[in-house]
């Protein structure tokens, strides 16, 4: 997968790293997710397959890039009944967990594949979403204009992700969680990937603010790009539009 020399950087996003990664979290991280967030991870997914809701009307198909165990392309399916998922993700070990919970429904179809380099046409899908993926991918401009490629004119991306909050409280809470619990939590319930607990809250800090990451979006094509946050502005969830 090449990159190999910036994997001694703590933060680095060489692929075999961020997969072989996600491979060792594989099995704790839906247990993981649920204590750090309090179980509130379901109600941020909610919000995101929502707005894809509206982009379907109905029906038709989403595509969720960064997969992982697919908690968001079943939340997609329960809030959109008539659409079918794809779900994409480069992490054997996450795609394992994600097709033993998705094996009963035939609408959602999972496969291996780099967020960088997508293997579907131009503008085939009208909705497509990212949950906390998109900070972990090598280049984040390079992603963004891949999943701009593949939705259809007027289709849209839904974004979301940990993000450092604006306000001195906020921040501070952000920080202190961050870096106390969650590799706290990391150690006790993900032992044999209790380092990539350190490596997450880290990135989540690291990462463009929500007006910065808006920017991004912008300055990669995408048009009407807004963004709600939850968690005293820990989350974030951004929409932006492919331009007709
Ligand atoms: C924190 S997990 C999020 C999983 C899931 N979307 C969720 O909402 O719980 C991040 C996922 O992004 C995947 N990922 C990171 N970079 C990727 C890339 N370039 N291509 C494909 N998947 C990637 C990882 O393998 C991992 O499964």
């Amino acid at each position: 997968m090449g990159g190999g020399a910036a994997v001694s950087d703590p933060l680095s996003k060489a692929p075999e790293k961020i997969a072989g990664m996600f491979d060792r979290i594989g099995p704790s991280y839906d247990r993981m997710n649920g204590v750090m967030t309090f179980g509130r991870h379901g109600a941020w997914r909610r919000a995101a397959a929502r707005e894809v809701a509206r982009d379907l009307a109905g029906g038709g198909r989403a595509l969720d890039a960064c997969t992982g165990t697919a908690d968001l392309a079943l939340s997609i399916r329960r809030e959109v009944p008539g659409a079918t998922v794809v779900g994409t993700d480069f992490s054997q070990g996450m795609l394992t967990v994600g097709r033993a919970k998705t094996a009963g429904d035939p609408r959602i179809r999972l496969a291996r594949a780099d967020t960088l380099r997508l293997p579907f046409a131009d503008a085939a899908f009208r909705s497509a979403t990212v949950g906390w993926g998109i900070r972990n991918v090598a280049d984040v401009s390079a992603a963004l204009r891949e999943l701009l490629r593949i939705l259809a004119p007027a289709g849209r991306l839904h974004v979301l992700e940990s993000a450092r909050p604006a306000g001195w409280f906020g921040r501070l809470g952000f920080r202190l969680y961050f870096r106390g619990v969650v590799p706290w939590l990391g150690r006790l319930l993900a032992r044999n990937a209790a380092d990539a607990y350190n490596y997450l809250p880290k990135s989540a800090e690291a990462f463009a603010p929500a007006e910065e990451f808006a920017g991004l979006m912008r300055g990669s094509g995408f048009a009407d790009v807004s963004w709600r946050s939850f968690a005293f502005g820990g989350v974030t969830l951004h929409s932006g539009t492919r331009p007709p």
